[in-house]
């Protein structure tokens, strides 16, 4: 009789104790188990109850169901207490989350060198008042050849290995030369537009041809439009994109059937004075063809060339970022290494 009084009154002290002492979820299913499990110490106090007298259960009866009921309620506010506290940390823990820690070897990831150096050529064109065009890089023989003055059959069209596709007058565009009729077709003069964007032909591919590269392209349209407009143009461009003031422009005569008189320009070598492996030791690097713009390509995109007159260049945008960037592989564009796009983060 007494050791049962007694054992109640240990009971409510050690399992009071080792609730409070019970400070995470795992501490707090052991005391589960030790006190109020199926084999536990409550459990063995209502097996005593089994052996004692009618009488005595009666007052022992109720009072371990009291016991029980107490025991349980305990309990489950501790644990309701404990969640709590875990909410409120991971409150806290976020509330302190810390956005500017540095955390090392991380792989960051970075734009494209051609991203990159599409992105500062537009600024330069945008700060001298241009704006930036786009067109559909598979395009048809009209916009990629005919509006050029480049009629079927023409010879010219050899200076273009094109690939075209399986539905018939469909092809790859080979120029971004292929955007000039657009512009002028939908535009009205004065208009300065430069057309950055990929270009294919069907070439074998080498350390410096790739099938599918970059050009940018550019034309003006407005009264009195010279060569001169033109070259000073390009030259301003080039000294900018080099951030160099001493870079030299050397004009040759060419043929474009879209313009003329047509020309092409090398640039002298921005990296050194008297020959380097960039400029093969010549000390200039080709840069890219223009010319003013033919009159058969104002005509047919319904620009009076009596009263207009326009220039038009094109750039090899790849090979400007090989140049700037000391690429010497083509290939290296388009392989997906990390290792070389890393170094452009
Ligand atoms: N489309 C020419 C090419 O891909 C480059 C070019 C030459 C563009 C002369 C022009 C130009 O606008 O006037 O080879």
């Amino acid at each position: 009789m007494k050791s049962i009084q007694n054992a109640i009154e240990t009971f409510k002290n050690t399992f009071g104790q080792a609730l409070k002492n019970a400070s995470t979820e795992p501490l707090l299913e052991e005391v589960r188990i030790t006190f109020l499990g199926r084999k536990g110490t409550l459990a063995d106090l209502m097996d005593q109850l089994k052996q004692l007298s009618i009488e005595e259960k009666r007052i022992y009866g109720p009072q371990l169901n009291e016991l029980k009921q107490w025991a349980e309620n305990a309990f489950f506010s501790q644990k309701e207490a404990l969640n709590n506290k875990s909410q409120h940390a991971e409150l806290e823990k976020e509330r302190h989350f810390d956005v500017t820690a540095n955390k090392p070897d991380v792989l960051y990831g970075s734009l494209h060198p051609l991203t990159i150096l599409k992105e500062r050529i537009e600024n330069i064109f945008l700060s001298m008042g241009y704006r930036i065009a786009d067109g559909p890089e598979v395009d048809n023989d009209h916009y990629n050849f005919q509006a050029l003055n480049i009629p079927e059959d023409h010879p010219a069209r050899d200076m273009w290995d094109t690939f075209w596709l399986d539905i018939p007058g469909l092809l790859l565009r080979t120029h971004t030369s292929s955007v000039q009729a657009r512009v002028l077709a939908e535009s009205q003069p004065p208009l300065a537009v430069v057309v950055p964007g990929r270009t294919y032909r069907h070439e074998a591919t080498d350390a410096t041809h790739d099938f599918q590269f970059m050009q940018l392209e550019g034309i003006i349209v407005d009264k009195n439009i010279s060569m001169g407009n033109l070259i000073a143009t390009c030259h301003a461009f080039l000294q900018q994109l080099f951030k160099s003031e001493t870079i030299q422009l050397r004009v040759r005569p060419s043929y474009f059937p879209f313009v003329e008189p047509g020309i092409e320009f090398d640039m002298s070598c921005p990296f050194c004075t008297d020959g380097c492996s960039v400029c093969k030791y010549s000390k200039w690097i080709e840069a890219g063809g223009a010319g003013l713009i033919h009159p058969n390509v104002l005509k047919s995109a319904g620009i009076d060339h009596h009263t207009y007159s326009g220039f038009a260049f094109g750039f090899g945008l790849t090979r400007l970022a090989m140049i700037l960037y000391g690429i010497n592989d083509i290939r290296l564009l388009h392989s997906g290494k990390i290792e070389f796009l890393e170094q452009f983060s």
